[in-house]
């Protein structure tokens, strides 16, 4: 049965359009559809060029009311029946509310060798810390924020003179390439981690 993938941006969509590109021919899943919070995300252009539906659903109507913006998020999703959702640059944290009707079915890349750096700026903060190696980690999607089993790692080298821009441009190239293959694997219903190169 093909599994229906939904997938939430906040902004350029590189990942989605890695994610959609790679769903042809024998993989196990299609996307039904790609939703952002942002109705200016260039994303949701590069969906509509690949023929698949989207939806925007603006946050800042919801603002302070987190149930209220998630519930409508659920509705549009009650439209288009995904069997999972991928977050690919998904900038706004969802609650427990939203995560517990999903849990097992959600997944995130987040651009750190997680557990290290969760949060934002983990470039900037990978640098200031003198590591030496980053990468981007592909997980389930829990309450705890960038907290979820690890089912996917890319590691990259950090390089004398690496800038937060430049070390993000290295990880972004795995980030194409891991959350695709964590993405094949997790719809035929495997959850054993991909660790890469
Ligand atoms: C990526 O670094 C991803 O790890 C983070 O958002 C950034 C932008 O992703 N979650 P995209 O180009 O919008 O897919």
């Amino acid at each position: 049965m093909t599994r229906r993938v939904a997938i939430f941006i906040s902004g350029g969509g590189s990942n989605m359009v890695s994610l959609v590109d790679s769903m042809t021919g024998d993989h196990p899943a299609r996307p039904c559809l790609v939703l952002s919070n942002a109705a200016d995300a260039g994303g949701l252009t590069k969906a509509r060029a690949r023929g698949v539906a989207t939806a925007v659903v603006d946050h800042r109507p919801f603002k302070g009311d987190r149930p209220a913006f998630e519930a409508a998020l659920n509705a549009v999703l009650r439209d288009h029946a995904p069997d999972l959702i991928c977050l690919a640059g998904f900038m706004r944290v969802l609650t427990e509310g939203f995560v517990g009707g999903w849990q097992g079915r959600i997944l995130n890349i987040h651009p750190s060798l997680l557990p290290k750096y969760r949060g934002l700026n983990t470039h900037a903060r990978a640098l200031e810390a003198g590591e030496r190696e980053a990468g981007c980690t592909v997980h389930e999607v829990t309450p705890e924020l960038d907290e979820g089993p690890i089912l996917g790692q890319s590691r990259v080298p950090v390089l004398d003179g690496d800038t937060p821009e430049t070390l993000a441009k290295r990880v972004l190239k795995q980030e194409h390439i891991l959350y695709p293959a964590v993405l094949r694997r997790f719809a035929e219903g495997d959850r054993r981690p991909i660790y890469l190169p």
